[in-house]
């Protein structure tokens, strides 16, 4: 009896091995529980993925260079194979602890490298944790400015610093959206004006002095980060708020449960976020590093809408 409770054992050991040696042929790896990460985690597809269309990844405070963060690139490549992003938005704190040469390889060029090769342009936005010289680092693409405006297909993107929200940023800001025709307008940066988080939630003082910019100029979207999970806030003054920051590090179960401002929200694993955007809809899709699909959806374009219906 006891010999067969051994060669049990020694069974589900081998069993367990070859498993993890089966995820790592893919390039995976099994987590304890036994959840496939990284390259291991299963591709599921939700945007529609059209030719045409503006696409593009989201993720934020990724600048550790620790396993996880690997293991979230690894899928991010998974799923460019799968949808073509063209490029890929970083709303701060790209970089933590110390800055240098050694620092933007480990934390940034070796993590994304694959993304790198397959042309994915990066744009960044600086964070609490980010010095400003990152505005001079060629894969940022940020032309040596803390805030810039970049357009793609009929979309305006607005990186701002949200580290200070001065008069002259403000002025810049104002200046640039008062000319903007385009059909959409979306603002991404580090501190979020909307969030349900624990440890951090709504930055108030930013939000009184950018919200009033966003509401008379039909800024339609705005990305951030900060806090180390996912959140869809529900519309506010019908703009559409996301928070993506768990690219690098993640605060388990920081989201205040039941908070009115959660549409959706997800904080037990890191994530990033798919976005698709034609004249009409923006679609986006929300991955965890074990390879689940924790939102997805699609979104009317506020502004079409309402100058159809005037
Ligand atoms: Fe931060």
């Amino acid at each position: 009896m006891r010999r067969s409770f051994a060669t049990l054992l020694v069974a589900a050991a081998l069993l367990a091995a070859s498993a993890s040696l089966a995820a790592r042929a893919q390039g995976g790896r099994q987590s304890a529980s036994g959840t496939r990460v990284g390259a291991g985690a299963p591709v599921t597809l939700t945007l529609p993925n059209k030719d045409d269309s503006v696409r593009f990844l989201l993720v934020g405070d990724t600048g550790t260079g620790t396993r996880q963060q690997n293991e979230l690139a690894q899928l991010m490549l998974r799923y460019h194979q799968a949808f073509p992003f063209e490029f890929a938005l970083l709303v701060g704190d790209n970089m933590y602890g110390s800055e240098k040469a050694a620092d933007y390889k480990k934390k940034f060029e070796d993590v994304y490298r694959p993304l790198l090769d397959r042309k994915v342009k990066f744009y960044a936005s600086l964070g609490n944790h980010d010095e400003s010289n990152q505005r001079f680092y060629e894969h940022f693409n940020m032309n040596g400015e803390e805030y810039y405006r970049i357009k793609k297909g009929d979309v305006a993107f607005y990186a701002l610093n949200s580290n200070y929200m001065d008069k002259k940023q403000l002025q810049w800001l104002e200046e640039q959206l008062a000319k903007d025709t385009s059909a959409w307008k979306v603002a991404f940066f580090h501190h979020p004006p909307y969030s349900s988080g624990g440890k951090h939630g709504s930055e108030t003082s930013l939000r009184e002095v950018i919200e009033p910019l966003f509401i008379k100029y039909g800024v339609n979207v705005v990305l951030a980060g900060h806090e180390h999970f996912y959140e869809r806030i529900k519309p506010q003054k019908g703009i559409y708020y996301f928070i993506s920051g768990a690219g690098g590090k993640l605060r388990k179960g920081d989201v205040k449960k039941g908070s009115p401002l959660t549409a959706k929200a997800y904080d037990a694993d890191m994530s990033f976020m798919l976005v698709e955007m034609t004249k009409e809809e923006m679609h986006f899709q929300v991955i965890s590093r074990t390879g689940e699909t924790v939102d997805s959806g699609v979104l009317p374009n506020q502004r079409r809408r309402s100058s159809a219906s005037n």
